[in-house]
């Protein structure tokens, strides 16, 4: 079987560096704030061109401690998409706010800013004849008070924070921006993470730039906001160590991850290079050939960073049948999201139902995943494309 991600032929590139660097943390003695975690945030701030990085434990909390240092809680709204990882609207729920879902838009599977307009003005004036939240959840949202929005840049394509940005500086809203998938992207040469007021992403090993573990980071340019999130992230810690002036998580990265991930990090650029070549080659080979399904498209200005590489089929039936033709080929597939959040048990309580997202259901029945990373030759990906075709 082909690996869906290729972790093993990455580590052989850097295995010497990535080795020699984790000996040393590991005989150092320092295991928590130490030089690696320092030398990696300076690092990731150097690459994403931001004032700020600040490390963390995941990119769940890295989410969340975004959104406690906006002094997120109960009664407040955060608008956010339905077609996402579950932990996006999780951490909204967590700290007692309400997710309002906004529907995608269909072309690019990211928060459709139009529906994101209408849905603050319906929440805002208390009137769901717009149509962009169900007519039953009117009862339930009266009195929120909007506070903010989270974008993702879902599969690693960032969402459009033009139009986003400026319709939340209309509104009084600040912009989260989920880069747990989108780091490594662009949008005209500025990188997914800093888009927005607040970016966070994740080093899940899956992302493309993983750890060995779990890990996640916030940038900023903001002088305040970053010193809230080092604070928030040891328990809202003063100056003093065991001083704390505020709650907060265990929400640090430890130096073993930082260790892993600063070799990879060198190597980023260049794999991120790999991902353009390997996205490029399946858009070529797939629309040569006689497939019925829709490949990604990047809008000008754009750069994936290409977490996945997701393709949409006719309908469910359709997909079906390409996935077992693929699994019978040996090719691993993956479907992101076979369910959207709005439909989700744990979510049942804000009252959504099927038909309240059209395009996010409609997505999650066709779409699905076929390997994507940087190590991903030519004739493998001829390979992979024939499979479906055959
Ligand atoms: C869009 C999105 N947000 C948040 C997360 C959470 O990141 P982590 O798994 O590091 O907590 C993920 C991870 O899969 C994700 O894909």
């Amino acid at each position: 079987m082909l690996p869906f991600i290729d972790l093993q032929t990455q580590f052989k590139r850097i295995q010497f560096e990535l080795e020699e660097r984790v000996i040393k943390a590991l005989r150092s003695g320092q295991y928590i704030l130490g030089p690696e975690v320092t030398e990696l945030e300076n690092r990731l701030a150097e690459f994403a061109k931001v004032k700020h990085a600040v490390t963390c434990s995941s990119g769940t909390d890295a989410l969340l401690i975004a959104l406690m240092a906006k002094g997120v809680g109960p009664g407040d709204a955060i608008f956010t998409t339905p077609f996402t990882y579950f932990a996006t609207a999780e951490v909204i729920a967590l700290l007692g706010a309400t997710p309002i879902f906004v529907d995608i838009d269909i072309g690019t599977f990211n928060i459709d800013p139009l529906a994101l307009k209408s849905a603050i003005l319906a929440l805002n004036n208390c009137d769901v004849s717009n149509n962009s939240l169900p007519n039953r959840s009117l009862k339930k949202l009266r009195g929120l008070n909007p506070k903010g929005i989270i974008t993702v840049d879902l599969f690693g394509l960032p969402a459009d924070y033009d139009r986003i940005n400026a319709i939340a500086d209309q509104h009084g809203l600040f912009v989260l921006e989920d880069a747990a998938q989108g780091f490594g992207g662009e949008v005209n040469g500025r990188c997914a993470g800093t888009l927005a007021e607040v970016g966070c992403t994740s080093f899940f090993p899956a992302k493309p730039l993983g750890c060995y573990g779990d890990g996640g980071a916030l940038f900023t340019n903001d002088d305040d906001l970053a010193s809230l999130f080092r604070s928030i992230r040891v328990h809202g810690r003063g100056v003093d160590k065991y001083e704390n002036v505020r709650l907060g998580v265990t929400g640090r990265l430890d130096e073993l991850q930082a260790a892993v991930l600063i070799p990879k990090l060198s190597i980023f650029p260049d794999e991120l290079k790999s991902r353009q070549r390997v996205a490029a080659t399946y858009q070529k080979l797939i629309s040569s050939s006689n497939l019925d399904v829709i490949t990604p498209k990047v809008p000008d200005g754009l750069l994936s960073s290409w977490a996945q590489y997701s393709l949409l089929a006719s309908d469910q039936v359709e997909r079906q049948k390409i996935l077992s033709k693929l699994k019978k080929a040996g090719v691993p597939t993956m479907i992101y999201y076979s369910k959207p959040l709005h439909l989700q048990k744990a979510l049942s309580y804000l009252g959504y139902e099927s038909g309240d997202f059209p395009f996010s259901e409609q997505v999650s029945e066709r779409i699905f995943s076929i390997p994507m990373h940087p190590y991903l030759d030519e004739n493998v990906i001829s390979v992979i494309v024939e499979a479906m075709v055959h």
